[in-house]
């Protein structure tokens, strides 16, 4: 008896101090952080930038691996960049005018160079091209003077530096000596490098970490130590935003959950499928079927699929970070700045309906979307063939108006919502029609 009693209270005291553990381990956001992320949800569009040595080849951001390239042979390229053309102004207002809130930037891309002045390595563009100038400076300067918020995706895996320790891809990149791989000393460079990006450029939106992936497969599971460099950027930006483009439901220390080409919920292109959490929502997607500058893609989607795209995220409550990779001349492609500003008068028209509002009360149907802000249901017709459409609706309707001229449109009650009824089937990239509920 006495010994049942000695186990049941050693179970109860372990299991006490792994639950007391278990709790200071809890992350818990800074309110400037929560603040920041109802920002980011109210935002709805922002505009993700691939650029770096790379876009000199034309090829995309992968064509160092893909192509199986020498590293010492690749990084030559680093003196032949020179983006005579790069001006942050005109990047930053063509983004700002498309209706977007903040730009996403490649400081560090899987190839390892680093698209601002860092003293953690000389494979930069201040020190390594004849350009010679700190883009990040550039963009955090122009950002912040003209309110869009910078966010910066950092690679966490590295195809050039020994240290890292080889994963699934770099593979086929020719010189790595694996023989030299560290994990501290480049968990050290890491984070080194990120206290300079959130030290030296003013106010950083969000880190936006990728490459998790690289040691997804691996037989014994990798560390990667995110608590502790979440915990860092935390401290030193209490408000910056950690998301991480790992495929899975978000980790401890997180801020944002975010999905590559799929919007939440939905798998077509097969990195999602994982459940989706109560953080802010971000879908990344290309507009055209690369990140980086890829001369041959040339298969832009078109201006309607691509608003149509960010009204959908915004009917499941994310944003969209829609994809452009400027050339190697420093500008950015023109058929991706036509998108822009088609997106961006859209935006100014009918951005009321999607900005600072929540999922809607209606799922995603295959005729649209519902959003909703207060009051107001914004019902999103992309794709009805018919002049009647059913609202499953719990909540009293008292007015529907199409939201671009606010005249009436008639519907009737039914017995678990209403009917809208149009003279002729609605049409155009988005016809919304604007109720008002009890
Ligand atoms: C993938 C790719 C990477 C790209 C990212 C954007 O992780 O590896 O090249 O930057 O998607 O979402």
């Amino acid at each position: 008896m006495k010994n049942i009693l000695y186990i049941t209270l050693f179970v109860f005291s372990f299991a006490a101090a792994t639950a007391t553990q278990a709790q200071e381990k809890i992350y818990t956001p800074a309110p400037e952080n929560l603040k920041a992320r109802q920002e980011f949800a109210d935002s709805k569009l922002g505009i993700f930038i691939h650029w770096g040595i790379y876009s000199t080849f034309a090829q995309g951001e992968w064509y160092m691996q893909n192509a199986k390239i020498d590293k010492n042979e690749y990084a030559k390229v680093a003196d032949a960049f020179y983006p005579h053309r790069f001006d942050a102004k005109a990047w930053v207002t063509a983004i700002k005018e498309a209706g977007a809130r903040y730009i996403c930037f490649t400081s560090r891309h899987h190839d390892s160079f680093s698209m601002w002045d860092t003293a953690e390595s000389d494979y930069n563009i201040v020190d390594a091209t004849p350009f010679g100038r700190d883009v990040i400076k550039e963009l955090a300067d122009e950002c912040h003077r003209q309110g869009v918020k910078l966010h910066l995706y950092y690679s966490h895996l590295d195809w050039k530096r020994d240290e890292y320790p080889m994963g699934s891809t770099g593979k086929q990149v020719i010189g790595r000596d694996t023989t030299k791989t560290d994990w501290p000393a480049y968990y050290d460079f890491m984070n080194r490098q990120l206290t300079e990006l959130l030290t030296n450029y003013g106010e950083i939106g969000a880190i936006w970490f990728d490459g998790w992936w690289d040691h997804e497969d691996d037989s014994i599971p990798f560390n990667w130590q995110l608590d502790e460099q979440y915990a860092l950027i935390h401290s030193l930006q209490p408000q910056c935003l950690v998301g991480n483009n790992h495929h899975q439901v978000p980790f401890e220390g997180e801020d944002i959950q975010i999905f590559e080409r799929d919007l939440p919920g939905e798998n077509k292109a097969g990195y999602s499928g994982q459940d989706v959490s109560r953080l802010p929502l971000e879908t990344c997607q290309t507009m055209n079927g690369m990140w980086g500058y890829k001369l041959v893609d040339q298969n832009y989607k078109s201006s309607k699929t691509l608003i149509q795209y960010l009204v959908s995220a915004a009917g499941k409550g994310a944003n969209l970070l829609l994809n452009v990779g400027p050339q190697p001349n420093g500008e950015i492609p023109a058929a991706a700045l036509q998108r822009l500003k088609e997106i961006g008068e859209w935006t100014r028209t009918y951005g009321e309906s999607i900005y600072s509002t929540t999922a809607g009360d209606i799922p995603a149907q295959p005729w649209g979307v519902t959003t909703r802000k207060g009051n107001r249901l914004f019902v999103h017709i992309m794709n009805l063939d018919s002049k009647e459409l059913a609202l499953p609706l719990t909540c009293k309707v008292k007015r529907a108006v199409a939201f671009a001229d606010k005249t009436p449109v008639k519907f009737k009650k039914t017995k678990n919502g209403i009917k809208l009824l149009f003279d002729k089937a609605p049409t155009g990239v988005d016809y919304i029609v604007e109720l008002t509920t009890k």
